[in-house]
C-alpha cells in the first residue's frame, strides 16, 4: 500500500500516537505502518488525505448503504442540525423512524433505540434474561456481535483453545474477563443442529436465550442453514428460551432482514450500522411480551444520545430510500459481483473463494469455502497472504475491511464492480506466490 514516510497520513499518525492508544481509536484501523486518513468521500468514493481516490467496498464496516454524503441525508439533518440535535424530551423524528422500522417486519412489535450495535446486543441479552429470568446465554463460536463482555466470549478462540468441537470452549478475548462471564455463555457450533442442541440440552432450563448472526462475518460469511435456525427456533420455543438474531450487518438482506428468508420470527433482533443513516445507532426490536421488560421495572434502560434526533432523521431517510426495489437490485448485483469475482480467481488460478449472500461478500484466499469457525480460521501463510491482497487492492484503487469481506452500497453499478474484478485480477497476480502451500 502506498505509505510513503512523507505523506500526510504518515504525518497525522505519529502525532495520533502521542495522544491516542496504538494512534487509533477503533483497533479495526491499525494495519501496516499506519492507518490512511480520510480527506472526504462522495458516493462510493472515498479521497484520502494524500489525495488518492479509491471504490469505498469496506462502507465504514458495511454501514453505509447509501454510499457517502447521500445528498437526501445531507438535507434532512441539516434542516434538524439547525433545530438542535439532542434533547431531554421525546421527538417526532423517534416516532416516525418507530414507525417506519416496525412496518419493514411481522416480529417488530417495538423497537427500542441505542447508539451502537454492542448496546443493542447488549439490551437484548439483558432483556432476554430479565423476560424469562434465567442468566445463560448461547452463542455460536467465532461469532461476532461487538464488545460487551458476555458477546464477546469464543469471539476469537484459537486451536489452541478452542477445545473439542462437541464441547466448544467459552474462550475469554479480554484478559480479566470474570469466569462468571464465562460460565453463563453456552458455544455453539455453526450451523450444526445436531451438536447445538445437544449443548442446549446440557442447560436447558438456564438458557435465557439462543443469539444467532445471520451471516457472521468473521466465521466466513456463509449464511445460516434453515435447518439450523429452525432447529434453534424451535428448541427455544420448547424449552422457554428467546431467540435472537444479530441483525446489525444482514438487515441489508432483505426489506426485514435476513430473517424474512425463513418461515420463523425471532423474539428479539438487534440492529446498527446501515439503519442509522451514516450516524451511531443501534436497535432492539421484538415481541411486545418481551419488549415490555424495557418499562415493566424488570429492566430500567436509558441512554443520554438514545434516539437523537440527528440520527432518527438520518435513519428514516436512509431506510425509507433502502426499499424493496432497491435491495433487490442490491442484492442482484451481489449475485454479480460474486460470479464476476468467482471468474477472476479461475482465471488467476488461485486457491481462493467467495461467500456471501445478498450485497455482503467475502474473499477467502482458500480453494474451498469454510462452513464454520474452525475451517474459516486462516492459517499464518493465509493471513501473511491476505493482508498483502488487501494492501495490493488499496494500491489498485479499492478499499476494503481487513477480514477480506465487502458490502456493496446503493451508488454502486455493474462498472463499479468491473473495476473490483479487474483490480482482484492484479492483486492475486501480485501476491499468488506467498499461497504455494494453502492449495
Ligand atoms: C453482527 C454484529 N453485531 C454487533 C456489532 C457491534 O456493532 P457496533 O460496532 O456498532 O457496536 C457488529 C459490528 O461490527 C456486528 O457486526
Amino acid at each position: 500500500m502506498s505509505k510513503a514516510n512523507n505523506s500526510k497520513s504518515a504525518g497525522f499518525f505519529e502525532r495520533a500516537k502521542k495522544v491516542l492508544p496504538g494512534g487509533v481509536s477503533r483497533n479495526t484501523l491499525l494495519r501496516g505502518q499506519h492507518p490512511l486518513y480520510v480527506s472526504h468521500g462522495k458516493g462510493c468514493n472515498v479521497i484520502d488525505v494524500d489525495n488518492v481516490q479509491r471504490l469505498d467496498f469496506a462502507n465504514n464496516m458495511a454501514s453505509h448503504i447509501h454510499g457517502h454524503a447521500f445528498e437526501p441525508i445531507v438535507e434532512a439533518v441539516s434542516k434538524q442540525l439547525q433545530r438542535g440535535s439532542a434533547f431531554t424530551m421525546a421527538t417526532e423524528a423517534e416516532l416516525l423512524f418507530a414507525e417506519h422500522m416496525c412496518s419493514r417486519s411481522p416480529a417488530f412489535d417495538k423497537i427500542r433505540f441505542v447508539n451502537s450495535g454492542t448496546e443493542a446486543v447488549m439490551a437484548g441479552m439483558k432483556a432476554a434474561r430479565a423476560h424469562t429470568g434465567r442468566s445463560k446465554i448461547a452463542k455460536v463460536e467465532g461469532s461476532y456481535h461487538g464488545a460487551y463482555d458476555y458477546a464477546e466470549v469464543s469471539q476469537a478462540p484459537t486451536p489452541e483453545n478452542w477445545g473439542g468441537i462437541d464441547h466448544p470452549n467459552a474462550v475469554p478475548l479480554a484478559w480479566g474477563t470474570p469466569e462468571g462471564v464465562l460460565d453463563d455463555m453456552i458455544i455453539i457450533p455453526f450451523n450444526d443442529p445436531e451438536k447445538a442442541v445437544a449443548l442446549l440440552e446440557e442447560h436447558a432450563d438456564q438458557i435465557a436465550c439462543v443469539l444467532i448472526d445471520p451471516i457472521p462475518h468473521r466465521i466466513g460469511m456463509v449464511p445460516v442453514t434453515a435447518e439450523f435456525v429452525q432447529a434453534l427456533r424451535k428448541w427455544t420455543t420448547d424449552n422457554g428460551a428467546l431467540l435472537m438474531f444479530d441483525e446489525v450487518i444482514t438487515f441489508r438482506s432483505e426489506v426485514g432482514g435476513m430473517q424474512e428468508r425463513f418461515d420463523i420470527a425471532p423474539d428479539l433482533t438487534s440492529m446498527g450500522k446501515m439503519i442509522g443513516g451514516g450516524f451511531p445507532v443501534g436497535a432492539l426490536a421484538g415481541r411486545d411480551e418481551v419488549m415490555d421488560v424495557f418499562v415493566n421495572g424488570r429492566l430500567p434502560h436509558s441512554g443520554t444520545f438514545s434516539a437523537n434526533p440527528i440520527t432518527m432523521t438520518a435513519g428514516r431517510v436512509a431506510m425509507e430510500m433502502f426499499d424493496a426495489d432497491a435491495v433487490a437490485r442490491l442484492n442482484k448485483l451481489g449475485e454479480y459481483v460474486r460470479s464476476s469475482l468467482l471468474e477472476v480467481i479461475k482465471i488467476a488460478d488461485a486457491p481462493a473463494c467467495v461467500t456471501g449472500t445478498g450485497s455482503l461478500f467475502r474473499i477467502h484466499l482458500k480453494a474451498e469455502a469454510p462452513k464454520n469457525y474452525r475451517e474459516a480460521h486462516p492459517s499464518d501463510t493465509e493471513k501473511k497472504a491476505l493482508s498483502a491482497l488487501i494492501d495490493a487492492l488499496y494500491d489498485n484503487g479499492i478499499m476494503m475491511i481487513h477480514t477480506g469481506a465487502m458490502a456493496l452500497s446503493t451508488p454502486m453499478w455493474h462498472d463499479e464492480i468491473d473495476q473490483l474484478s479487474e483490480a482482484l485480477l492484479k492483486s492475486l497476480g501480485s501476491i499468488k506466490h506467498l499461497l504455494g502451500t494453502t492449495k
